[in-house]
């Protein structure tokens, strides 16, 4: 079977600005740019797939405006099979997206059409979802939609990366499930202290520095195999066989918007190919690497005649034991 990824989640319009500086509450600042470019975790990350030549394709819904042609440009350019992303009445989703000096963003999302992908449309598009040797979820959709997907996906036996970005509620048998899980720190902690696994107290801010640690620490919940993304300093990789951390390559950063959706789907289209989930996680963090160097999410994905950055310090990525116990 030709390596086939299937993504079902968010499509998003990006309505972008520039600022020095984030905006304290209440404060009122000044911006640049303004531009409306593609977006959306499952359109971002159906877009790196494709970009690192998997044939993708796309279950999704976008809203009968105008929005919905940008949120939807770069898939249709890139070749994404969008015959499962269906039109409802209303607003495509919405994301409003503030970009720093450092390239750090804060981003506030309107689902519009997206709150509006159900069971239903998961049943529409089961034959196509067979085909996919591996298929993708994040958390911008409704949990009952997700908790159908997963479920649907099991019963084809195709397996499934889940992306619990933003955390939602689902039942563990859910996350279960995945292979691997993929979420950063702070959604890493949040997850941990909702499965009560006896790592609390833990607040996000005590969150970073500690990725193989929470890796190791959410497959002992049973998930078979967990990834969490720490930015700048790569991923940390657990399975039932330890964990590693894969460091990335250093580069400037322009702006990071997205860059966690690059990740997962250059990780999926890596699995699809046959990697290893090592050598999938080293690629993934490459093309992330490679996307916070320009402006916006989709725009900023390599295409496979890209160089991507390389990690001259990373070794052999052999899995070394989990530490036993949370300290
Ligand atoms: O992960 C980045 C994405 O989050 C943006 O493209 C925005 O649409 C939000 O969904």
């Amino acid at each position: 079977m030709s390596p086939h990824v299937g993504v079902i989640g968010s499509i998003n319009a990006d309505l972008s600005v520039g600022v020095e500086r984030h905006p304290r509450p209440g404060e009122t600042i000044l911006g640049t740019g303004g531009q409306l470019s593609p977006g959306g975790k499952g359109g971002n990350q159906a877009l790196a797939a494709a970009r690192q030549g998997a044939e993708t394709m796309m279950i999704g819904a976008i809203g009968s405006d105008s929005h919905a042609d940008a949120a939807t440009r770069l898939l249709r350019e890139a070749g994404v099979n969008l015959d499962h992303v269906v039109t409802v009445p209303g607003p495509t989703g919405l994301a409003i997206v503030a970009v720093d000096a450092d390239g750090e963003n804060n981003i506030i999302v309107v689902p519009g059409a997206n709150a509006r992908l159900t069971p239903d449309h998961i049943k529409a598009a089961h034959e196509a979802l067979g085909t996919c040797t591996v298929a993708v979820i994040q958390g911008e959709i409704p949990t009952e939609t997700i908790i159908f997907a997963s479920a649907t996906l099991e019963r084809l036996g195709v397996r499934q990366i889940l992306n619990l970005a933003p955390v939602l509620s689902l039942p563990m048998s859910v996350l279960k499930r995945s292979d691997p899980l993929v979420v950063n720190e702070h959604e890493a902690a949040q997850i941990l202290a909702a499965a009560h696994t006896g790592v609390l107290p833990f607040t996000p801010a005590e969150g970073t520095g500690h990725g193989p640690k929470l890796a190791a620490a959410l497959v002992k919940t049973g998930i078979k195999s967990a990834i969490v993304t720490l930015g700048a300093a790569g991923a940390a990789l657990a399975t039932n066989q330890g964990v590693i951390q894969i460091e990335a390559p250093e580069v400037e950063a322009t702006d990071t918007t997205g860059a966690g959706d690059a990740f997962v789907g250059a990780l999926a289209a890596a699995v699809a190919h046959g990697a290893d989930l090592p050598t999938a996680c080293n690629q993934a963090v490459r093309v992330a690497a490679f996307s916070v160097q320009g402006h916006g999410a989709q725009n900023s994905y390599p295409t496979t005649n890209d160089t991507l950055p390389t990690n001259l310090a990373a070794g052999p990525h052999d899995l070394r034991p989990a530490e036993a116990r949370w300290s």
